[in-house]
């Protein structure tokens, strides 16, 4: 029997040599997966539990274990634990100190389970509080982003496709793509839960056990829905770490085309928003320079969040059943996209409450580009019976002559677009409203003023 002295492997009794100290450095997860803590003593306190009340353990055992446990988790937040690399990982340290605690009882604990499958039932329960965080973050987000929406109704500014004027939009409307974004990140985190929400626990090291073990039990007080259905598959399964990064990726994703916007409209060429000294910073030789590194690095940051999942999808990638190795590095990984995703969703919430619109620019610039002119298209349609595609040569010509007198569509009198459609009458000047543009696209999902408001209501009650 493998005696679990202090400075021994708990495979002592059949390695006789300890690891190379090269090796031991460097297959050790303990740095990482040391946050797993609360997490991996949870589920033996659960597993402790199940075995006592499958009677393969005693009353008396499971009680000093469960004691020892509790007072292990005291020492590791109370900083007062030692970690020691040469035991590995989270689950071998706290097993190593579980001995010293309560003496060769602590022996009864690993009955009917494996580091493989406790160890992904301990990162399931981690990504999934993980994900509860990130969505809590990002409802921060969604509702800072509401409230400048709700003051910039009627602030209009040109809609862009191909980075040139489009058509006339609300500022507000434009923001709420934001929260669309992120109502669908949150959703798709949420979506994760589902597929996560099997129990590993019990599958022990690929065969499943012989012991009496009850995994409903586990599985229930574990808050999961359902054991997992095949124990080879349990602990060779990572699809849910891909799941989660891929999450983060999508996530970092929007981030980045949100930063990269707000980084061409804060140029000097575009000027369209205002940042507060808050969120800048300056340059080591240029007096004058406020830039915006912070979106720079939500930008730059999409960069690792992608390097995550595809490290992960290459780790897996013909990696025959069951476990393996290789697998270890997925801790690294996921807490590694946990961190940044966390540090960017912190950072663009400090930026969207610290940046504001400035208003006459948008206006200004919503001026050029003659963006009113699909306006003038439809008006043809709807007052002059026209063909929708006979409309628009109407209009492009109404857009030539513009042109060439140098002026704006709303510049023009009625006697020139008469020379272009004899038909127009005055009231045609109306539709060169901005205005008046933006309240007519009334369709569900358009532009209007009411239909933005109406928007802003629904997203504040969900
Ligand atoms: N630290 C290991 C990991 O995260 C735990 C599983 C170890 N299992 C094994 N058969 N070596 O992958």
């Amino acid at each position: 029997m493998a005696k679990n002295k202090n400075n021994q492997a708990i495979w002592g009794a059949r390695i006789k040599k300890s690891t190379s100290m090269a090796f031991q450095r460097i297959g050790s997860s303990i740095d990482l997966d040391k946050r797993l803590y609360k997490e991996d003593i949870n589920v033996s306190k659960v597993h402790a539990e199940m075995l006592f009340k499958q009677k393969i353990i005693s009353f008396k055992i499971k009680n000093k274990i469960i004691f020892g446990l509790e007072k292990i988790e005291r020492e590791i937040r109370n900083n007062k634990f030692q970690f020691n690399e040469k035991y590995e990982d989270i689950h071998m340290n706290i097993e190593k100190r579980l001995f010293q605690i309560i003496g060769e009882d602590a022996g009864y604990l690993h009955t009917a389970r494996s580091r493989n499958d406790q160890v992904i039932t301990d990162f399931k329960i981690w990504i999934k509080s993980a994900t509860h965080e990130i969505n809590s973050k990002l409802n921060v987000i969604i509702k800072n982003t509401l409230k400048i929406a709700e003051k910039n109704v009627s602030t209009i500014m040109p809609g862009f496709t191909h980075l040139k004027n489009a058509q006339a939009v609300s500022f507000a409307h434009y923001l709420l793509v934001y929260v669309e974004m992120f109502s669908r990140d949150k959703k798709r985190f949420y979506n994760n839960l589902e597929n996560l929400d099997e129990n590993p626990l019990g599958v022990a090291a690929i065969s499943g056990t012989s012991f009496n073990i009850d995994r409903d039990y586990t599985t229930k007080k574990l808050g999961f829905k359902k054991p997992t259905n095949n124990s080879i598959d349990t602990i060779s399964d990572r699809d849910f770490v891909l799941d989660f990064l891929y999450s983060v990726s999508v996530c970092s994703m929007h981030i980045s085309r949100i930063a990269e916007e707000l980084i061409i409209w804060n140029s000097d060429a575009y000027n369209l928003i205002f940042l507060s000294d808050k969120i800048v910073t300056g340059s080591s030789i240029m007096p004058q320079k406020k830039n915006p590194d912070v979106l720079e690095y939500l930008r730059g940051k999409s960069g690792s969040a992608y390097g995550n999942l595809f490290s992960m999808l290459t780790i897996l990638k013909g990696l025959p059943l069951s476990y393996f190795k290789d697998l270890q590095d997925d801790k690294e990984i996921v807490f590694k996209a946990n961190e940044t995703i966390i540090n960017c969703l912190t950072i663009l919430n400090e930026f969207i409450k610290n940046f504001s619109p400035n208003r006459k620019q948008m206006l200004n610039l919503a001026n050029i580009g003659y963006i009113t002119a699909t306006d003038l298209a439809d008006y043809l349609v709807k007052k002059h019976s026209m063909s929708f595609r006979e409309a628009y040569k109407k209009t492009a010509n109404v857009v030539n002559l513009a042109e060439k007198k140098k002026k704006n569509l709303s510049e023009l009198s009625i006697e020139e677009l008469k020379m272009v459609e004899p038909k127009l009458t005055e009231d045609v000047l109306m539709i060169f409203d901005l205005k008046n543009s933006v309240k007519s696209k009334k369709s569900y999902g358009g532009t209007s003023f009411e239909n933005v408001k109406k928007m802003i209501r629904k997203y504040k009650k969900m």
